[in-house]
């Protein structure tokens, strides 16, 4: 942990009283002159730290971002999270987040950054990410066949859809392949890249978008219609570090679960929270659009639609229009 961080955990644990400099560089074994510099890099992120000659330190205020002491603290994951670079505006996160696995990131680094301003979405489209929202990625290294990878989207899916729920009490729910809504309009997205060879995949950057508390009356007034966020479904705000926390938790224990081979539990989760199984379906696949009754989901998250003639026919990749 670093010494940043370390003095941010004693701040906090004492509350809103004074820690002196003393006690801190002797609790932590640090220089005094090693304690200013900490206090000095958290004030520059943004904490409110009153320093007063004769007390000592006092955390007076933890700014509005997604920072990586706030995020590690209290986090219960055991591979998700442990490192975390954190950015208030960046390309795209999963652009990031692919540099650092090829230099060899730790599994289960986090981006994760306050704007995107080339922002990415599947089929590469525009993903707009203003301030406000979760804007994500994860590094991960899987022992599963590149066949397999569609795995991780169902199972981000899966747990974006009940931390929304859980946290909310909104009835979100996903619709194939990996869209989550809330009624009929997006509140989140998920994009997984992966880099594989033939039979091995070397790592997974699992994309997740989540539309907090942005302002959609900010958006392209076409999409007014189409995506949501949080705080208009629950007409107030959210607190988005304890939202990615409660997600990470999520993702690690599906993430543990399908490293453990248990991928069956994930996959009856996923199709009690989707509202595309039962309906009947207009699919757009890149080759031509398909319409039937949308049955099951098979392992690899294809959508198994039953045809007008009666015939099944696996669909894995499209979108429903
Ligand atoms: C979709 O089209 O539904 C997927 C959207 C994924 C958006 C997220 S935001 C964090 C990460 N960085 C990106 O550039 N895209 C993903």
């Amino acid at each position: 942990m670093s010494t940043k961080d370390s003095v941010l955990i004693l701040l906090k644990e004492k509350k809103d009283k004074y820690l002196s400099g003393e006690e801190i560089s002797k609790h932590l074994s640090l220089s005094r002159t090693a304690v200013w510099k900490a206090i000095q890099s958290l004030k520059e992120e943004g904490y409110e730290i009153e320093a007063s000659p004769r007390l000592g330190y006092r955390l007076v205020k933890v700014p509005d971002l997604l920072l990586p002491g706030e995020i590690k603290y209290g986090l219960k994951t055991k591979i998700l999270g442990k490192e975390i670079y954190h950015f208030k505006e960046i390309a795209s996160t999963n652009d990031l987040a692919k540099g650092l696995a090829f230099r060899g990131a730790l599994e289960g680094t986090l981006v994760v950054a306050e704007k995107q301003f080339l922002g990415r979405g599947r089929f590469g489209r525009e993903w707009i990410s203003p301030p406000g929202g979760v804007w994500s990625s994860l590094i991960l290294k899987p022992e599963i066949l590149p066949f397999d990878a569609s795995k991780i989207t169902l199972l981000a899916g899966v747990s974006v859809t009940e931390t929304i729920q859980e946290v909310t009490g909104l009835n979100a729910q996903i619709k194939w392949p990996n869209d989550i809504l809330v009624g009929e309009r997006k509140v989140a997205g998920i994009l997984t890249e992966m880099n594989a060879e033939i039979d091995k995949v070397n790592f997974i950057i699992l994309g997740i978008g989540i539309n907090v508390n942005v302002e959609i009356k900010n958006f392209p007034s076409e999409l007014y219609q189409k995506v949501i966020s949080l705080k208009e479904a629950t007409g107030g705000e959210i607190n988005r570090v304890y939202f990615l926390k409660s997600l990470l938790e999520s993702l690690d224990k599906y993430y543990l679960e399908l490293k453990k081979g248990e991928f069956e539990p994930i996959l009856s989760r996923w199709r009690k929270l989707t509202s595309t199984l039962g309906a009947y379906v207009k699919v757009a696949t890149l080759e031509r659009e398909i319409v039937g009754e949308a049955i099951d989901l098979d392992e690899h998250g294809g959508l198994i639609l039953r045809l007008d003639t009666g015939e099944k026919q696996v669909i894995y990749s499209g979108e429903i229009c």
